[in-house]
């Protein structure tokens, strides 16, 4: 059994975890920066940087306390080596090497969405390969066959926004603040997703491919008409949201062999009727639906720990000079 410490900066979430090798989560600490970038009602990039700085030391200790261990205890360090925002990325990975290089242990750098696609099997050791993952998050909207780690064939993607993007956006439109995919679930409880009319982008077509830029220009149009409540137009745009993901997961299945499993992971898998719905997909596939708890489905770092295990245990480490890559497709 090995012990992984996995570092998490790419976002707005600065996060280190004590993780094992057969799943028990020793300790996770998490800071979110939400306060710091409300005001702008979306992520700063320099802002975000300036505060893993500040972050990121106190919590790495605090993980290593709660966990009972030092430095030496640790097998690997995990760090997200991207995609995401460069400065941020920058202060996880270097903070990762240099205490890789201080302690002289092995380096894993983690693709974040490596992170989010293996997050699954930390939450439900039962799972196998392969599973067909729909990863929604704020920067990503995908539809992945896991067959392994490092094994991913992408089946589709957005042709623009991503779901929590849209999100996002929608609750920016709507005054409804930041973070926006909490904020519009919490207001589309109180409305009816059938008041308005929103179009399902690329709903029916052949490739399971997603699209949320027609249907965020929709929100706009609906709220500047004036004859729609925000409570409406949440519950409505939330509905538009789930009925893609469902039709383009189901077109998704279809086209695959012998997944094992329904999995969601992201951000956007915390909605409840996200959540709800894809489970009923599955069970309509007599398939397993898997979705991480709430706080490994946002940004975390047992994930990204988690990821470096399966990678530590299939040998694949990385050198000290590896880049960090704002982006990187899986
Ligand atoms: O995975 P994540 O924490 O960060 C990224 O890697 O993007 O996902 C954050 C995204 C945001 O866009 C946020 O609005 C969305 O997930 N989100 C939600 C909910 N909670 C978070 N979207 C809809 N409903 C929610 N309850
Ligand atoms: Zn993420």
């Amino acid at each position: 059994m090995s012990l992984i410490l996995g570092l998490e900066s790419s976002c707005d979430e600065t996060a280190a975890a004590l993780v094992t090798s057969d799943g028990a989560i020793l300790a996770h600490r998490l800071a979110g920066q939400e306060a710091a970038h409300r005001p702008y009602g979306g992520v700063v990039p320099e802002i975000a940087a300036r505060a893993h700085v500040e972050a990121l030391g106190p919590l790495i200790e605090a993980a290593l306390a709660d966990a009972g261990k030092t430095l030496a205890d640790v097998d690997a360090i995990a760090a997200t080596a991207g995609p995401g925002l460069i400065g941020g990325v920058m202060v996880g990975l270097v903070t990762g090497k240099a205490l890789a290089l201080g302690a002289g242990k092995p380096l894993v750098a983690v693709n974040h969405l490596e992170g989010h696609a293996l997050s699954p099997r930390l939450a439900d050791p039962t799972l196998r390969f392969p599973y067909l993952l729909l990863l929604v998050s704020g920067g990503h909207c995908q539809l992945l066959l896991v067959k392994g780690v490092g094994d991913y064939a992408r089946l589709a993607t957005t042709i623009d926004d991503a779901a929590g993007e849209a999100f996002d956006k929608t609750a920016k439109m709507l005054g409804l603040g930041f973070p926006g995919g909490p904020a519009v679930e919490r207001a589309a409880a109180l409305g009816d997703p059938r008041a308005v009319p929103l179009p399902r982008p690329l709903v029916g077509s052949a490739e399971p491919h997603f699209s949320f830029a027609g249907l965020k220009a929709a929100v706009l149009r609906a709220r500047d008409s004036g004859q729609y409540s925000v409570e409406d137009i949440a519950a409505s745009f939330s509905q538009a949201v789930v009925d893609c993901l469902i039709d383009r997961t189901r077109r998704a299945l279809k086209k695959v062999d012998g997944a094992t499993a329904l999995v969601v992971a992201g951000g956007v898998a915390a909605n409840n009727n996200v959540r709800e719905t894809l489970q009923a997909l599955a069970a309509q596939h007599d398939l397993p639906f898997v979705a991480p708890p709430l706080w490994l489905c946002t940004d975390n770092a047992a994930m990204i720990a988690w990821a470096g295990a399966e990678r530590f245990a299939a040998g694949l480490t990385d050198p000290l000079d590896v880049a960090a890559r704002p982006r990187w497709p899986l």
